[in-house]
């Protein structure tokens, strides 16, 4: 695993988006997988700088998306179809019918995940995931739990995962309590994790994924079995891992 030890939150959004840009640069036709929250909005702010200064361009990407709520139009402004479309897809060059976001409204949701991984695995996985963490050490929405779920499936959202959402929406209650999340397999299966964290609330977390057991219960730490892992963290979210581990 490569470690970039960023300053600060926007050091380690600049960071992170070279390391995007890069992959575009290199394969112009690569598949994204992508991440919503806190986390990437930063990166996906100097994304779409560079495309504005043609130094990137989207036209032959594709993007596959981890997570949705389930319950939410794309239509609403917490959804993550919403969140994708205003932090990046609407100010690139990237073809609508090339971006993927579970549907969290789908009547059938058993069918709609198998297709989802159908997908992955028809454009050969992807090339390079992008992802945040939880408090709770989750991976996409993969909740900590007895076993890693290798499929796209509807998780039941961890109590804490709704406390630390909460400050999206109007009140607690509001938050949805499941989502339609990307399973282990297909992270797993990207042929680079771009790992990313900022803040001392991520601490345990980080601390945990790379340097505890590899157990369900801090489903980050699978990626201690991933053979081309990027972390790049700030220096509060890396304040936990011991000295040694950080070259
Ligand atoms: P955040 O969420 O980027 O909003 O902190 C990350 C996550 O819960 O995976």
């Amino acid at each position: 695993m490569r470690i970039y030890r960023e300053k600060d939150y926007e050091a380690m959004s600049r960071r992170a988006a070279q390391i995007i840009a890069g992959e575009i640069v290199h394969n112009p036709a690569c598949v994204l997988g992508l991440a919503t929250g806190s986390t990437p909005e930063g990166a996906y702010r100097y994304l779409v700088d560079w495309y504005k200064q043609g130094l990137i361009s989207f036209q032959d990407v594709l993007s596959v998306n981890l997570d949705e709520y389930v319950g939410l139009a794309p239509s609403h402004d917490q959804s993550y179809r919403y969140f994708m479309q205003s932090n990046l897809f609407d100010h690139v060059d990237i073809a609508a019918e090339n971006t993927r976001v579970p549907d969290g409204l789908t009547k059938d949701p058993e069918t709609f995940c198998q297709e989802y991984d159908a997908y992955i695995r028809s454009v050969g996985y992807v090339s390079l995931q992008l992802l945040g963490i939880g408090r709770n050490g989750h991976i996409g929405f993969n909740e900590p739990g007895d076993h890693f779920v290798k499929q796209t499936h509807v998780v039941d959202l961890a109590e804490s995962t709704i406390d630390a959402n909460a400050r999206f929406f109007a009140t607690r209650d509001d938050v949805p309590k499941q989502a339609i999340s990307m399973g282990i397999g297909a992270i797993m299966g990207a042929k680079k994790v771009l790992l990313c964290a900022s803040g001392e609330e991520k601490a345990d977390a980080i601390c945990s994924s790379l340097c505890g057991p590899i157990t369900p219960k801090c489903p980050g730490s699978i990626l201690q079995l991933h053979p081309n892992v990027v972390l790049v963290a700030d220096e509060a979210a890396l304040s936990k891992v011991p000295a040694g581990v950080i070259a």
